[in-house]
């Protein structure tokens, strides 16, 4: 099938580079340039693992185009909306400038009977609007709604191999029918595995994306919620998560206590939701979510507090290894990363922070100049008063305590991530300090 890809960012990269993987003749769109001449040279142009695997293989079997010009989505059949939808640099609100964008910028190049896919996060609403002005540019022309649950890291597998996947449909019984058939064609392979498939409207298609990410960010601010309490009493979290994750009812996954979540989508997307529901006259009933927001920013606080005491109160002067910048491992994505949070607000209390990822240092350095960078991780902690990690990048969790010792000037360690070995580290000498444990 002929497809485009508007928007190739975290998400529309992958996406493009794995519909063209399982047999479509993909074009994608955007309008960085840089981003865009990687791409047609068939390079990631972030960390994603996978990622290049993908793009050398669907540009051999040359099913993979990419074009900063969107005339050149003109004659596939159906175009993927994956433009970015970040918070409002004034509010809480997602900003939308480059959906309608993207959308009016298609619109002239639409045929009747094309299908527009959205697979950006949206507040709800959003595509009923959309909709309308689609059919307005371009009778005949399509809206459905299909959101996107890939992870970070993970891109590559979770587009390729979907837990499962929502079609929201147009109302018109005929308009539905269509687009169905459509997006059936194109998930063709996924369908043919037995992957759950959810169809629905508009509506539930957009709140799905943004419910799931809500009880995720819920899950994880519950957990940093009995961190506080375990600190308090001398509970240790991580028992408490296994022992009440036995319960298959709520599941071990997503109760790891620690910094807290980041990244481009459960932030923002918490807070865009609080602010849709505010609008449709109904905040109180996700009012929840600013507990969880405050539970999550507490968590960087308490990591910068954590250190500074174990610095003797004092970061003044005191070298800081801070292990880790992503908001997560296996990728360089720093949008809203508290590892890189902590980072700066060390910094900040007179630290000198000498900041080390395997792979996200560039994208740091370009939005922080003023911390010191390392990608060795011998250099981070030569001399260090304190090693702080807050990302749990394997290289980090694989760490020889004994060998780290030598290096260091002073063995304190601040786990960030709960991810070492609590044990082995002070029997190597180390005071250790994890999140939420005795
Ligand atoms: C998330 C959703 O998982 C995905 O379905 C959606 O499409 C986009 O948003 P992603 O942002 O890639 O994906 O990361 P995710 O793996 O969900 O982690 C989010 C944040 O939560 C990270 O900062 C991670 O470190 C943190 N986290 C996760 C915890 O602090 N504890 C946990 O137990 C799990």
């Amino acid at each position: 099938m002929k497809l485009s890809v508007i928007g190739c960012g975290y998400l529309g990269a992958v996406h493009a580079a794995a519909m063209a993987e399982v047999g479509h003749e993909v074009v994608g769109v955007d309008v960085d340039s840089h981003r865009i001449s990687e791409l047609a040279a068939h390079r990631a142009p972030f960390y994603e693992p996978q990622l290049p695997e993908i793009l050398a293989s669907a540009g051999a079997k040359g099913g993979l185009r990419f074009s900063t010009d969107i005339a050149q989505a003109a004659g596939s059949r159906v175009h993927f909306l994956a433009v970015g939808t970040p918070q409002r640099a004034n509010g809480n609100a997602a900003d939308l400038s480059a959906v309608h964008a993207a959308v009016d910028a298609l619109i002239p190049h639409l045929q009747p009977g094309d299908l527009v896919v959205g697979k950006s996060t949206v507040p709800v609403g959003t595509a009923a609007g959309l909709a309308e002005r689609i059919a307005e540019g371009c009778p005949g022309a399509m809206l459905a709604w299909n959101p996107e649950f890939l992870r970070e890291g993970f891109a590559v597998e979770d587009t390729i191999h979907p837990d499962r996947i929502v079609y929201g449909l147009p109302r018109d019984e005929a308009e539905a029918l269509v687009s169905r058939q459509l997006l059936d064609e194109v998930y063709a392979v996924a369908i043919a595995r037995g992957t759950p498939l959810v169809v629905t409207n508009y509506e539930t298609a957009e709140l799905v994306k943004v419910a799931a990410n809500a009880f995720l960010a819920t899950k994880i601010s519950f957990i940093n919620a009995m961190a506080e309490i375990s600190e308090v009493v001398g509970a240790d979290v991580t028992q408490l998560a296994d022992a009440i994750g036995y319960d298959a009812r709520i599941g071990r996954k997503f109760l790891n206590a620690g910094v807290g979540f980041g990244g481009g989508c459960l932030p923002k997307d918490i807070r865009a939701f609080t602010a849709r529901a505010e609008e449709l006259g109904r905040g109180e009933s996700v009012s929840f979510l600013k507990e969880i927001d405050a539970i999550n920013l507490r968590r960087r606080q308490h990591v910068v507090d954590t250190v500074v005491d174990v610095l003797g109160g004092q970061a003044y002067q005191k070298k800081v290894a801070v292990l880790g910048l992503s908001f997560k491992p296996d990728s360089d994505d720093i949008r809203d990363s508290p590892a890189l949070d902590v980072a700066v607000q060390l910094k900040g209390r007179g630290a000198d922070v000498v900041a080390m990822d395997p792979k996200a240092v560039p994208n740091s350095m370009r939005k922080h100049p003023q911390l010191a960078y390392t990608e060795d991780v011998e250099t981070a902690l030569g001399g260090a008063h304190a090693v702080v990690l807050v990302t749990e990048w394997a290289q980090f969790r694989d760490l020889d305590p004994v060998w780290a010792a030598q290096l260091v000037k002073t063995p304190l360690i601040i786990d960030g991530r709960n991810c070492l070995d609590a044990d082995r580290w002070r029997a190597a000498g180390w005071t250790y300090r994890g999140m939420g444990r005795p």
